[in-house]
């Protein structure tokens, strides 16, 4: 996968995994890694899909509906390509947290849902619940941030809670943090996602 690789200051901090938004690239979500920890290992993807030429992570065949058969395809392809890079570029593959907008946020909550051990944790700005009706991995002592909208109109709060829901379901541990900018990535939920991990990681 097209993807940029930053060594890390401090070996031992986590190799954080950015994860971009529709119509994105790897170099969108690069400030926000520096903001988040400046001495881990950055790891920036771009998605393999193109959708009318805007890159993304997985197929979807309309707003907000995903076309499940790719979303576990890609969720497999972008889990062996950690695997790879963590050889690659010699970094702990245990040691992974994912931040990740919108459609890169959807596929870290798949990773989620799908892998035990892909993440660590994960930073999920704006997700959407990633698939319904599947068995999750247990996911305990892994933590996860989510920043919603109260009016976000690609994800609707009620969602927001669901995805909670799910991921505590398989024990994962869960700060779900509110906005009320829409879709939005503001300062205000980048601030809250630095003290969260810093109080995790
Ligand atoms: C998705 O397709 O993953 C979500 O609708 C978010 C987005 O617009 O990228």
């Amino acid at each position: 996968m097209k993807h940029l690789f930053q060594k890390p200051n401090d070996p031992s901090r986590p190799t954080l995994l950015l994860l971009h938004g529709t119509g994105g690239n790897e170099q969108d979500l690069l400030p926000l890694a520096g903001r988040i920890d400046e001495n881990a290992a950055v790891l920036s993807v771009r998605g393999n899909v193109l959708e009318n030429g805007m890159p993304r992570f997985f197929r979807r065949l309309a707003e907000g509906v995903f076309d499940e058969e790719d979303l576990v395809f890609r969720t497999n392809e972008l889990n062996e390509f950690l695997d790879q890079a963590a050889v690659e570029y010699k970094f702990d593959r245990q040691n992974i947290v994912a931040i990740g907008y919108s459609n890169g946020a959807n596929i870290a909550g798949s990773l989620m849902f799908h892998y035990q051990d892909a993440l660590r944790g994960a930073i999920l700005h704006h997700p959407m619940v990633p698939r319904r009706g599947i068995q999750l991995p247990d996911l305990c002592g892994k933590p996860v941030f989510i920043g919603a909208g109260t009016n976000d109109p690609i994800c609707p709060a009620q969602e927001s809670e669901e995805l909670k829901s799910l991921l505590e379901k398989a024990n994962a541990s869960v700060q779900l943090h509110w906005e009320n900018h829409g879709h939005q990535l503001t300062f205000g939920e980048v601030d809250a996602a630095e003290k969260w991990y810093k109080n995790n990681f």
